[in-house]
């Protein structure tokens, strides 16, 4: 099989582009990224010599480069994880995240119907979003595969823009899809932008760790490991058409979250047991801050059997481990315009 998956140089893509090429040696993998910020090849230093695997660069807002990879290398299969990710970039320009998001995941789809041509036996388009696309919960509820779609911020609008157009290909051209929406992710390779790295880079520097107002805000973690896993599972035994959710069954506070992190890095510094929490700073809410996402998996662990590899306790520990193992790949991923966007987002709120 020749499988295209897109923004495999990102967080998850990198996890799912390893395991795939682990898992499936008889597949040639091509990674298709366009190494924004947040692309680095770094993250697959591990594969990159493997025979199954082929790295890409380009943009999928590029419709003629996309059809002539798909001309050269008939693809069989795309897993699509290329995105604008960060709900606070999307605040400060939402643009590149229309370009990206809506317009770059139609160019795929069409990119699909035309080569695929109707004959669709063994083809898949498989879409990976997110729960974001569901809104804001209360304090009880979790969002289900039918909760209907009421998308808050410009990032969650994009994605869910994205899911509308990969079913309308589903309906109107038969086009074989699947789709997931998954809660937070967290592990290995994160880009320091997002809650939980962003804590332990400024928790390691001895620098505030900004909780964006009370810190009340509630979120559901899963370990970017098992994510992927679990479109590894939908990939190979999904029903076509259909979409799953995924998540960890794992609500946390965002300032809880926040002081359990403190006291794992006070304990693996060496630091005082209390030290670290002195960093939480409570800084200006987030513009239109959704209170709370939590994820009714139950759909995938029942038709699927996947269900998390690790508690939330062990995934924090190893994600820690990694960023305390791996200290070059944050140095250099938390220079040059790291420092610009920091400063943008955090010094001059
Ligand atoms: P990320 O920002 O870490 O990585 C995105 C990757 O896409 C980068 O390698 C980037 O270079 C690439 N990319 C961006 N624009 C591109 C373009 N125009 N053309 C080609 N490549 C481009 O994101 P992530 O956190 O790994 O998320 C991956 C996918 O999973 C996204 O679709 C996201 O919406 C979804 N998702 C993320 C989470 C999460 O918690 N991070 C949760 C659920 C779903
Ligand atoms: P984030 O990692 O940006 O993911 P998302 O917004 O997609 O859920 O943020 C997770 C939560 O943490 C969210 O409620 C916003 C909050 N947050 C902070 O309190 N401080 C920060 O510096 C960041 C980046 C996020």
């Amino acid at each position: 099989m020749n499988l295209l998956i897109t923004g495999g140089a990102g967080f998850i893509g990198s996890h799912v582009v390893r395991l795939f090429v682990e898992a499936y040696p008889g597949y040639n993998i091509f990674n298709l990224d366009a190494l924004t910020y947040a692309g680095n090849l770094q993250n697959l230093v591990d594969v990159e010599s493997r025979e199954n695997y082929t790295f890409l660069r380009g943009d999928i807002t590029d419709a003629a480069f996309l059809e002539e990879i798909f001309s050269e290398h008939r693809f069989e299969a795309v897993i699509h994880l290329a995105a604008e990710s960060h709900v606070d970039r999307s605040i400060a320009g939402p643009m590149a995240f229309v370009q990206t998001n809506v317009m770059g995941t139609v160019n795929l789809l069409e990119a699909c119907r035309r080569h695929w041509a109707g004959d669709y036996e063994g083809k898949l388009f498989y879409h990976v979003s997110t729960d974001e696309v569901y809104g804001s919960l209360g304090t009880d509820g979790l969002f289900t595969e039918s909760t209907a779609y009421d998308p808050r911020s410009p990032y969650s609008a994009s994605k869910a823009a994205s899911d509308h157009f990969v079913r309308a290909w589903h309906h109107t051209y038969g086009l074989p899809v699947k789709l997931s929406n998954c809660s937070n992710n967290y592990g290995p390779n994160h880009f320091p932008e997002k809650l939980i790295p962003l804590a332990i880079h400024n928790i390691k520097s001895v620098k505030p760790v900004p909780v964006y107002g009370k810190g009340e805000n509630v979120r559901d973690w899963l370990y970017v490991k098992d994510h992927a896993r679990a479109i590894d599972c939908i990939f190979h035994r999904g029903k076509l058409g259909e979409t799953y959710n995924v998540g960890g069954v794992n609500e946390w506070r965002n300032i809880d979250l926040i002081e359990l992190l403190c006291d794992v890095m006070d304990e693996k510094l060496g630091r005082q047991p209390g030290e670290s929490r002195k960093l939480i700073t409570f800084v200006k809410d987030r513009a239109g801050h959704d209170a709370r996402y939590a994820i009714d998996s139950s759909k995938l662990m029942d038709e699927l059997g996947w269900e998390p590899s690790v508690t939330f306790e062990e995934g924090l520990r190893l994600t820690v481990d990694w960023y305390l193992a791996n200290e070059d790949w944050l140095a250099e991923v938390t220079s040059g315009h790291y420092r610009d966007y920091y400063r943008e987002q955090y010094e001059k709120r």
